[in-house]
């Protein structure tokens, strides 16, 4: 924070940005601090001057995943949030009927979260990750384990999901490699998968416009098919009944490639970015079967599902399946700071744990693998989750949710609508000519009247956090029912 920046004039001058001339925000802010103008100073957006953003301010930020013109053209901010809520600048309430995206699960500014943010922040702001320790690190990586499905053992930190599943892909390699089968090199993902925006994720991951700009990516990847069809599975309640057949693809791919070739298989549980794909019944089951028949590892991505979104710890302990990894990310600090990782059974960790003591064992990490305010906000979010019983939560909820969205059945455009945990999905139909142009009309509806929902394609998504009420479940499709019966 710079003391005395809150002398900065609210209404910054048109044509100010990134740079440091006259007129500009760090020049006000010298102006205005009595900073010497050599002073470096950053200009900041303060809380009192969020209101006042100029439309010449917002072009330095490039937005991800978003469209940056029409977003600039009318900004949706928020500024402040508390338990199911957002605020607006202006100080209007949203409901978030997302979690933010997908990671608050716990609801948002939970005090025991911010404080033990705090404390730590106080105490000490950084430890360095490699060859050396911090205990949080270790009393988080405990009580992961703990609540992880029987026999996965270890957690290797870092920062992201989609570090998260480069990091699971890149122990897939070298696992097989320090076992002696290092042809093991091929690794399958699934249509429609998201896997983050990593080299590793985009390659597994399914999603042509994640793709398609960034050439050849990781070679000797191939693909699962995808496992929605509306044509069998449409309005389903739960898991779809039809499709657990797609998962004998694998064997075509291992008759195609050898399994001598195959290292891993990464899935989501439950595909959320992609617009909310349940597994079909005893689909993850076969996938595991014949990983298993093949020695090819079969790794779950739970960046979405893990810390309760599907009634439980972990969507492997819903399916009663347990993979060889597991990648996590955003609820474990409930989006409080940015931490993911990986837990690994302990065939796959004991099996680095040869060579020489002294000899490094996994030569991959992150600066801030484990940083200590993460670490902090983690052990703070999973006893929070446990001193409310918010997975418990969740999994009572779930059927609330499911007849609200399901109430939705015959309301314009529906075409399909599925749920399984406090996840769910309307998908509508496309206005032919304008893909997407509905559906996004049909959120922005939703935010003006007060409830943010996400847009995924033809499809909008819900995913509210573990604490919502069932009053506020009803306004999230009340809300969209109305907006559907407006938009053409
Ligand atoms: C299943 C899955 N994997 C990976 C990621 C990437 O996570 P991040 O955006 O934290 O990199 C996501 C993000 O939504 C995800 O849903």
């Amino acid at each position: 924070m710079v003391h005395g920046a809150s002398s900065l004039p609210l209404s910054l001058p048109r044509g100010t940005g990134a740079r440091d001339g006259a007129g500009t925000p760090r020049a006000l802010l010298r102006q205005n601090t009595g900073f010497p103008t050599e002073t470096p100073v950053t200009a900041m957006t303060l809380l009192s001057d969020q209101m006042n953003l100029h439309p010449d301010q917002l072009g330095a930020y490039w937005m991800p995943f978003t469209a940056n013109r029409q977003f600039k053209a009318a900004p949706r901010m928020v500024a402040r949030a508390e338990g199911m809520h957002y605020w607006t600048p202006e100080g209007r309430r949203i409901l978030d009927g997302f979690s933010g995206l997908w990671c608050c699960n716990a609801g948002h500014n939970r005090k025991p979260i911010v404080e033990a943010i705090q404390k730590q922040a106080a105490t000490m702001d950084y430890a360095p990750a490699f060859q050396m320790g911090q205990p949080l690190a270790f009393e988080l990586a405990n009580r992961i384990v703990d609540i992880a499905p029987e026999g996965m053992d270890h957690v290797f930190f870092c920062n992201s999901g989609s570090e998260a599943v480069d990091t699971a892909l890149k122990i897939a390699l070298a696992w097989h490699r320090v076992r002696g089968e290092g042809h093991r090199t091929r690794l399958i993902g699934r249509e429609r998968g998201y896997h983050g925006v990593g080299f590793g994720g985009i390659s597994v991951g399914g999603m042509v416009a994640n793709r398609k700009m960034f050439g050849a990516m990781l070679a000797g990847v191939d693909h699962l098919p995808t496992t929605h069809d509306l044509a069998h599975n449409a309005f389903t309640r739960g898991d779809p009944e039809w499709g657990a057949h797609l998962a004998d693809e694998l064997e075509r791919l291992v008759q195609l490639h050898d399994a001598s070739t195959i290292a891993a298989v990464i899935v989501e549980p439950m595909a959320g970015s992609t617009g909310v794909l349940f597994p079909p019944k005893g689909y993850l089951q076969r996938l595991r079967e014949i990983t298993r028949k093949h020695g090819i590892l079969l790794i779950f991505d739970e960046v979405i599902t893990a810390f309760g979104r599907m009634g439980a710890a972990f969507a492997s302990q819903v399916y009663g399946v347990v993979p060889d990894m597991i990648t996590f990310a955003k609820g474990v600090t409930s989006g409080s700071v940015p931490m993911g990782g990986v837990i690994a059974s302990s065939a796959i960790h004991d099996a680095f744990m040869a060579g020489p003591p002294g000899a490094i064992e996994l030569f991959h990490g992150y600066t801030y693998s484990a940083h200590v305010l993460a670490c902090a906000a983690g052990v703070a979010t999973l006893q929070l989750y446990k001193d409310e019983g918010l997975f418990e939560r969740a999994k009572a909820m779930a059927p609330v949710l499911e007849d609200a969205l399901h109430s939705l059945k015959g309301a314009r455009h529906v075409i399909d609508i599925r749920n399984g945990g406090l996840a769910g999905a309307v998908e509508l139909e496309p206005r032919p000519g304008a893909p997407g142009a509905r559906t996004f009309e049909t959120y922005l509806g939703c935010w003006e009247k007060g409830v943010l929902v996400r847009q995924a394609g033809e499809i909008i998504c819900f995913a509210p956090a573990l604490i919502v009420e069932e009053s506020q479940i009803a306004e999230m499709t009340d809300t969209l029912r109305d907006v559907l019966a407006r938009v053409a």
